[in-house]
């Protein structure tokens, strides 16, 4: 495994529309493999394969809802995710690895079903809550090329930003 380059805003390939994986061979997994790795190091809660410069719609995501000190974190591997439905709407804030130090309000579901493959190419369903939800939501725009400052009601300013850290500090 290694630790693959985060591309950043400004980059083309953020903005690009990633392919349909159709091979779930070695080089997928060499590839799932890399992105957890990535993300773990760059304490993200999601990655999407074209943040690490390959165009292929693969996503991985920390299943928030199963957080658990002992196990480590819960990481999903969705390969070529397409979100069926979804309700309730909630804006909350967002940030990207890809566009370090700035954060939006972004209004996204608070739950939805989302299908996907796994790492194999077998087919999965499953029901994602909140946070959870958000991310998945996040990624996904990731293989179609939008980041989340393109749909933010707002970015968040500075002075905002300094008493959100005051406040967790606090907590
Ligand atoms: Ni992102």
């Amino acid at each position: 495994m290694a630790i693959r380059n985060i591309l950043h805003d400004g980059d083309p390939s953020l903005l690009k529309k990633s392919r349909v994986v159709t091979d779930f061979d070695r080089r997928l997994h060499l590839l799932l493999d890399d992105m957890r790795e990535t993300m773990i190091e760059a304490n993200g809660v999601g990655l999407a394969a074209p943040q690490v410069g390959v165009l292929r719609r693969a996503i991985l995501i920390i299943d928030l809802s199963k957080e658990d000190e002992q196990a480590g974190n819960h990481i999903i591997e969705m390969i070529n995710p397409e979100i069926l439905d979804s309700s309730c709407e909630e804006a909350d804030q967002e940030g990207c690895l890809s566009i370090p130090g700035v954060f939006g309000i972004v209004s996204r579901p608070h739950q939805l079903r989302v299908r996907a493959q796994d790492r194999k190419g077998k087919a999965f369903e499953m029901t994602v809550y909140g946070r959870t939800a958000r991310a998945v939501c996040h990624e996904v725009d990731h293989l179609d090329g939008i980041l989340f400052t393109k749909l933010a009601q707002r970015i968040l300013t500075e002075e905002e930003l300094d008493r959100i850290a005051a406040e967790r500090e606090g907590n």
